[in-house]
């Protein structure tokens, strides 16, 4: 074990969570595509064990900054700490060793549909150990039991249900043993019992076995079950990371209290909340709609236009002013 990483071990379980070093530690990071910002500037830790969920509307951002710390995409600037090493100084030799602590369930599930689930769960202990085959049946038979699928070893993707084939895709994220789970939207697309029953597994896996976990979900349910913490990205920043009753509390003020509260308060409630009305609305209305309209183009138009301002534009390019 190197000296970066003596605190952060699953193991030393003296201490509240916030006590330890964090197992990941975000800076400043920016990522673009095609010259466009996408995360402008993220700040974040995870602390060892806890259940840090991060929110936000589609598109701002969650996906690429949960590609940019398991290392599949590269910031153009800032630092990710993991288990104390920085990304940016590791080889591929490096990176691997890193991954292998931990394990990804992306949306998909992203079972290989010409495998048996025992198969799919076996395929990263094939891949990384050289454990012999009557190791790895007895690993798989205990990671299926643990997501309640053993029973269905040797049944292929296509003869399981949904929610079965995200808990498969979780008994092969677990394979080998992580000290941290990322999850894409694991609830995205199942039904609120099966969902509940994955939110269940996922505290299950982080209380019963220390694994940290950074969930990424737009299900709000999901969310205040699962989080210990929660972090709230807007236009590729954090607005707000905090303790999950600070969430909370926000939600549950009435519109009355909310009114004296600062503008970023006001709009993850109303996030919270899924209220039609509120700043985010107001925003959009105001502000995105250049985006709709223009996509791309958004960038010649500084500072942000108004609709006035883009429908000029607009009609700029389409036909002669009169
Ligand atoms: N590989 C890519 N190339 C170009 N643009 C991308 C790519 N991946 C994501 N984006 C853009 O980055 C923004 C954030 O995407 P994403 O992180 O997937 O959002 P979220 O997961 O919050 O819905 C979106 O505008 C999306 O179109
Ligand atoms: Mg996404």
């Amino acid at each position: 074990m190197s000296s970066g990483e003596a605190n952060t071990s699953a193991h030393n379980s003296s201490g509240a969570p916030g006590r330890r070093a964090p197992v990941i530690v975000v800076k400043d990071l920016i990522k673009e595509f095609g010259g466009r910002p996408v995360l402008e500037g993220v700040q974040l830790e995870v602390h060892p064990g806890e259940t840090l969920v991060v929110m936000g509307g589609s598109g701002c951002g969650k996906s690429t900054l949960l590609r940019c710390l398991i290392g599949s995409l590269h910031p153009e600037r800032g630092s990710i700490e993991i288990f104390g090493r920085n990304l940016a100084n590791l080889d591929e030799q490096g990176m691997d060793e890193i991954r292998k602590r931990f394990g990804i369930l992306f949306q998909s599930g992203a079972l290989y549909n010409s495998m048996t689930v025992a198969q799919n769960v076996a395929l990263p202990l094939e891949e990384h150990t050289e454990l012999g085959q009557d190791i790895i049946d007895i690993q798989v038979k205990i990671k299926l039991e643990l997501v309640g699928l053993r029973e269905h070893a040797d049944k292929f993707p296509a003869q399981i249900s949904g929610g079965m084939k995200k808990r498969a895709g979780l008994a092969r994220a677990m394979a080998l043993d992580p000290q941290i789970l990322f999850y894409d939207e694991p609830s995205a697309g199942l039904d609120p019992v099966t969902s509940a029953e994955i939110d269940r597994l996922i505290m299950r896996l982080s209380k019963g076995l220390g694994v940290t976990s950074v969930v990424v979900t737009h299900e709000m349910d999901s969310a205040f079950t699962i989080a210990d913490r929660m972090v709230m990205l807007d236009k590729g920043r954090v607005l707000k990371i905090a303790a999950r009753q600070w969430f909370d509390d926000l939600r549950k003020l009435t519109v009355e209290e909310a009114e004296g509260r600062p503008e970023d308060e006001r709009l993850i409630r109303q996030f919270l909340r899924g209220d039609a009305e509120g700043p985010i609305t107001t925003r959009k209305t105001v502000n995105n709609y250049a985006d709709d309209l223009l996509g791309q183009a958004r960038t010649q138009l500084t500072p942000m236009p108004s609709i006035e301002t883009t429908r000029r534009f607009f009609l700029g390019r389409r036909k002669p002013p009169e």
